[in-house]
């Protein structure tokens, strides 16, 4: 269904993800952070979304995005890189947001280092997506639109 009033989807990516496409390739794949903005543009219009993407190095500033998110956004796809193994902060904020969280990453961090393989963000999230590169992205906007759907 097409919603041209819907609130935009809130993509927010953490730490290094500016440095996608030049930092280790062979894990995090080739496109550069701004080819998947433009991927995910794409893919909610056809949805009738708008996204509103961001990406920061900063923990509070992650943290501020999400309880801004709450009444401005139809739902958020979270990529919040290194942060998503430390930061209590981060947890809190989701929950307190009240709204639908899907957390992402192109990695799969079960299949690498121990200290990846917590995450404070899951406990928090509607659903999880990771392994599959950018486009799980593009999943992940399917599953917001699909949540945002069925609340209205
Ligand atoms: C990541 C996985 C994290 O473990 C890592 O710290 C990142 C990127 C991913 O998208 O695969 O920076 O979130």
């Amino acid at each position: 269904m097409t919603k041209t009033s819907a609130k935009p989807i809130f993509i927010l990516n953490g730490p290094n993800l500016n440095l996608l496409g030049e930092r280790e390739p062979e894990i995090y794949g080739s496109d550069t952070l701004a080819d998947i903005e433009a991927m995910c543009a794409k893919k909610a219009s056809e949805l009738g979304f708008s996204v509103d993407f961001r990406q920061t190095n900063s923990e509070g500033e992650l943290i501020t995005w999400i309880q801004e998110a709450r009444g401005a956004a139809s739902g958020i796809i979270l990529n919040a890189a290194s942060y998503t193994h430390t930061s209590v902060g981060l947890y809190d904020a989701i929950v307190a947001s009240q709204i639908a969280v899907i957390e992402v990453h192109l990695s799969n961090p079960y299949k690498r280092e121990t200290f990846r393989h917590t995450s404070y963000v899951s406990p928090a999230a509607s659903g999880v997506i990771c392994g599959l590169g950018a486009s799980g992205y593009l999943m992940a906007i399917d599953g917001v639109a699909n949540l945002a759907n069925k609340k209205n």
